[in-house]
């Protein structure tokens, strides 16, 4: 079975669904209502085919994008015509330099591939160093709010000719190293046949209350908020269910 991630159009249509510049436009309202500085630089994390940098360039922001797939990278580069405010950093999450700090960072969907704690953590210390005072980093569903149930979620949508299915489960491996698989299966079917695309990884998970420990007693991060389905006035506290939850930390001066 081929690897999603070296077949970016096809990681691309099976998460199509989403409006990324509906998303684009949350992710600057959150910076208006909590940003401790202006913002001119944007860095995604594991920013994949980077669906919001075409609307982040169009709005006269500088973008970078960090991803560890050189296919997914050269896929996101193409999508921006090479723009020439766009950056591209082949590299790992959990340990990443900047050239020079950014004002404002993200992950969506989940994307933070950290394999175990010592991972984990490094990924707030890569992130402490390329975030500059004030400012803001926005996690989607970095938290795992359902801990010890294993997940099962598929979809189906047509684009032209094109039926792309998608299968995502989430199993839990080592509930003491709180690790768990996740998986994402695409079968794409056209006119000459289906063809089927995977990817899998390890990720050490963190809890609710764990993470806000965490972050209250990190040196570099203080705890701004969290607000469920991508509507920042609706708060988590009593939200049920959760759903694409946005989790936000600042950068302490
Ligand atoms: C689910 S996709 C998310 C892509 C994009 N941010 C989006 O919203 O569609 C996850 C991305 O994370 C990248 N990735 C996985 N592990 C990583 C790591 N350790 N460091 C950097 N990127 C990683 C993959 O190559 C993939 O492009």
């Amino acid at each position: 079975m081929d690897n999603l991630y070296t077949h970016p159009e096809y990681y691309e249509l099976a998460f199509a669904y989403r409006d990324s510049a509906a998303e684009q436009r949350v992710l600057e309202e959150c910076i208006a209502r909590h940003a401790g500085r202006p913002v001119k630089r944007v860095l995604e994390v594991a920013c994949g085919h980077g669906p919001q940098a075409p609307a982040w360039l169009e709005r006269g922001y500088a973008y970078t994008g960090l991803d560890c797939s050189a296919a997914m990278l050269r896929h996101a580069r193409q999508r921006v015509g090479n723009a020439a405010n766009a950056a591209w950093i082949e590299g790992d999450l959990a340990d990443f330099e900047l050239a020079e700090p950014v004002d404002f960072a993200y992950v969506l969907l989940g994307s933070l591939y950290a394999p175990d704690t010592g991972a984990l953590h490094g990924h707030y210390d890569a992130m402490a160093k390329a975030l500059a005072p004030g400012g803001l980093y926005v996690l989607e569903w970095c938290i795992e709010f359902e801990p010890f149930v294993d997940m099962v979620d598929s979809w189906r949508h047509t684009y032209g000719d094109t039926v792309v299915e998608t299968l995502y489960t989430l199993t839990h491996l080592d509930r003491l190293e709180q690790t768990v698989e996740e998986r994402v299966e695409v079968t794409a079917h056209e006119a000459g046949g289906a063809r089927t695309f995977a990817t899998s990884a390890t990720k050490r998970v963190m809890y609710p209350q764990e993470f806000l420990h965490f972050i209250r007693h990190h040196p570099a991060f203080e705890f701004v908020g969290w607000w469920n389905d991508w509507d920042l006035d609706e708060p988590l506290d009593g939200a049920h269910p959760i759903n694409r939850p946005l989790i936000v930390v600042r950068r302490l001066p």
